[in-house]
């Protein structure tokens, strides 16, 4: 099901390079997912629903951290490297983004670009892409501009886009958000990209890399807080949107390095036995119970490779800054 909700020119008089399309991800899933993933015996909520206003403000004050590397390190290798992309994908480009956010880093990107023809970010958040696709429609009136709201985890497809001429086309999934997926997910996203492109398009990726886990424990254990917010944030979230009473003084954030699982995990403890009520449904909570939140797998060179292969990529490059922190890899539909 795809509604339209804009089309070029309708949102802004001004603007004529600006379409939206909305697949209204958010509709029914977040009630249902929240209440279905507190009955398990382990009780998790899916990482992407962090990203509620206040959520991914306190997201972007992450990626500001001192401790938090993962974004500057990136955001260094695009500024180093777009060149070189750039010329990968030549001339009348068609730029994919997934789970744009701000869109900061892809403006890196489009400013090397050739000629691009289009952008179409993709992200679950409605009014985090209405803000930011508006302004990036803008700030470059000579791109079309293609707004999806979708959850690119499930099955989707691009709209159609023929306005103008494209040659390749390039899936850019920055920032290691594919990280929150296990890697037989991630597999799957990777084929499902895959179906989303033909022969020779290709794909950029940020993955963070395996590293002495006291660096990766400080990433989510930043000292001033602000990880632990973000995850709390989540309690919040419930109590504002849903019918919920959570108290939030009774919960702390928990991250640590699972090496077993080259992942990350966050969870909010429970600080005492507590029963929470949500949409009239209670949920019991033993002292020291946790709500898994977040898995945030990390990667080496070879072992996303390898993934990349199996999904049907050529892996023809890959970039990576001098701490070995975080890689880029470009991959190409074979
Ligand atoms: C957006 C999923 C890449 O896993 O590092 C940051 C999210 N969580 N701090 C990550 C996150 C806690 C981030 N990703």
């Amino acid at each position: 099901m795809i509604r339209t909700v804009a089309s070029w020119c309708e949102i802004d008089g001004r603007m004529n390079n600006l379409e939206l399309h909305d697949f209204q991800p958010r509709l029914g899933s977040f009630r249902d997912e929240i209440l279905k993933g507190l009955a398990q015996a382990q009780k998790a909520i899916a990482p992407k629903f962090f990203y509620d206003k206040r959520g991914s403000e306190l997201f972007e004050q992450i990626c500001e951290l001192e401790e938090y590397y993962p974004t500057r390190t990136e955001i260094h290798l695009l500024k180093t490297y777009s060149q070189e992309i750039a010329d990968l994908i030549g001339q009348h480009g068609l730029l994919i983004e997934y789970g744009s956010g701000s869109s900061s880093k892809v403006r890196i990107l489009l400013d090397a670009f050739h000629q691009p023809s289009g952008y179409m970010p993709i992200d679950i958040s409605f009014e985090h892409m209405l803000q930011a696709s508006t302004e990036l429609a803008e700030n470059y009136p000579n791109l079309d501009v293609i707004a999806v709201c979708a959850d690119y985890t499930q099955d989707f497809q691009l709209p159609e886009y023929n306005k103008k001429l494209v040659n390749k086309k390039l899936i850019f999934f920055p920032g290691s958000t594919i990280g929150n997926l296990d890697p037989t997910e991630a597999l799957h996203l990777l084929k499902q990209s895959i179906s989303l492109l033909k022969t020779g398009d290709g794909m950029l990726i940020g993955v963070d890399l395996k590293k002495n886990p006291t660096i990766l424990n400080a990433a989510y254990n930043d000292s001033r807080g602000v990880t632990a917010a973000f995850n709390l944030n989540l309690l919040e979230r419930i109590n504002n949107e849903l019918d919920a009473n959570f108290a939030l003084d009774s919960f702390r954030h928990w991250a640590f390095y699972n090496q077993d699982q080259s992942r990350i995990e966050m969870h909010l403890v429970s600080l005492k036995e507590q029963t929470v009520i949500i949409e009239q449904t209670p949920f019991y909570f033993s002292e020291g119970e946790t709500i898994h939140t977040e898995n945030s797998y990390k990667y080496s060179i070879e072992e996303f490779q390898k993934l990349a292969k199996r999904a049907g990529f050529d892996s023809t490059h890959v970039w990576i800054d001098p701490n070995n922190l975080f890689s880029i890899h470009y991959l190409q539909v074979r």
